[in-house]
């Protein structure tokens, strides 16, 4: 995949910075994006992907903000020459019952959670379109399919993710774009603390995933580079699992 283009949300840290590397090993450049540069994590992201021998470039915007999207990608597509691949992995996490679950923890959830996904995919596909190829990974979560308590909102947000990124492939049709939705069970990260305050919560998720062990931000690079790959040029409008067995399909 030489001189290939992705561009990765939220790509300072956690999931989206193993995401980042991750696709540079495969061959890309990389367009890094992030809310700010989180004291200069972004740009140690960027050096190792250099390091890799491909390009970056960095573009801080916050995925809720239209114009300041628009403004990147146009931006990236201008000085990397195209853009192959989206990957929506910017996200937040919030945790309230509902009865206690305020207006503005449900409204900031959607804005990053959901419409960043399609804000960002909107300003993309005008040059996925011209160059007739694309593929889009969306980073929704296996809360989106199952629910979580706690995190109605966040949950919520992710089932629109999942229904978007459906949507989308039906409206790519032959257009030579995929997109496709990668769902992280338990992974160890910022926003995964949440989750796994301690080694009790630790051992809890390990004990009901079949694995038997919570997920690294690794595990979930390797999937996307998958979506992202020519090799899954026939699948579309899909979510895949990536959980060790937390959850189960069709079940
Ligand atoms: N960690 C888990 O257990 C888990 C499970 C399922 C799904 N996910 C999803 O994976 C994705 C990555 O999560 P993570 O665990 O690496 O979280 P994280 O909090 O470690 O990283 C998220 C990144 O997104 C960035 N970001 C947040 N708001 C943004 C905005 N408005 N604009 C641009 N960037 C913004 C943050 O600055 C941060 O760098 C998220 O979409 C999350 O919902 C995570």
């Amino acid at each position: 995949m030489d001189n290939k283009v992705a561009m990765v949300t939220g790509a300072s840290r956690g999931i989206g910075r193993s995401i980042a590397l991750a696709l540079a090993k495969d061959g890309f450049d990389l367009v890094l994006n992030d809310i700010d540069r989180q004291a200069n994590t972004l740009d140690e992201v960027a050096a190792l992907i250099e390091a890799e021998g491909r390009r970056s470039l960095i573009t801080v915007a916050d995925v809720r903000d239209k114009a300041a999207i628009q403004g990147i990608v146009r931006t990236a597509a201008a000085r990397m020459g195209r853009i192959d691949v989206l990957v929506n992995n910017a996200g937040i996490l919030t945790s309230a019952r509902i009865e206690e679950l305020t207006e503005e923890q449900w409204d900031e959830v959607f804005a990053v959670n959901a419409k960043g996904v399609f804000l960002v995919t909107q300003a993309v596909l005008p040059y996925m379109r011209e160059q007739g190829y694309g593929r889009i990974v969306n980073i929704a979560s296996v809360g989106g399919k199952r629910g979580a308590p706690g995190q109605a909102h966040y949950c919520a947000s992710k089932a629109a993710v999942l229904e978007f990124t459906r949507v989308l492939a039906m409206e790519l049709e032959d257009s030579g774009i995929t997109a496709n939705s990668v769902c992280p069970g338990i992974i160890m990260t910022e926003m995964g603390k949440a989750n796994l305050p301690d080694q009790a919560s630790i051992d809890k998720w390990a004990a009901v995933t079949a694995q038997r062990r919570i997920g690294y931000p690794d595990d979930v690079a390797g999937a996307v580079c998958f979506l992202a790959s020519d090799a899954a040029a026939f699948i579309t409008g899909q979510s895949l699992n990536v959980c060790g067995g937390l959850i189960f399909d069709g079940g």
